[in-house]
């Protein structure tokens, strides 16, 4: 696994998020990012039900990514979607230390 710096400190995370998640593009993987309370969270883009990208979703008050087109809800902890009508998505882990955030792919 391979570490990428995706943010130099939290506060630059925080900036960039505002709350929504984001789009990631690293080395050629569609990743969702969102920040949930104080932690940051990286899970695979392509919604496991119909294809959909979960960074055009929202956030919910349960820590789960809510897809745009199909509301199907998916815990950024697991990936696991609430009622596991689909399959899991695939979540990447979140490094932080004093260099910055990184991201493992
Ligand atoms: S495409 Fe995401 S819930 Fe249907």
């Amino acid at each position: 696994m391979d570490w990428i710096k995706i943010f130099n400190t939290r506060d630059e995370a925080a900036a960039a998020l505002n709350h929504n998640p984001r789009l990631l593009i690293v080395r050629g993987k569609r990743i969702c990012l969102a920040l949930f309370g104080e932690k940051l969270f990286a899970v695979q883009d392509k919604c496991t039900h119909n294809g959909e990208s979960l960074s055009k979703g929202t956030l919910n008050y349960c820590g789960e990514i809510v897809c745009p087109l199909h509301h199907y809800q998916f815990d950024l902890k697991t990936g696991r979607e609430s009622t596991q009508r689909s399959n899991d998505l695939e979540c990447f882990p979140i490094q932080e230390n004093e260099d910055g955030i990184f991201i493992g792919v």
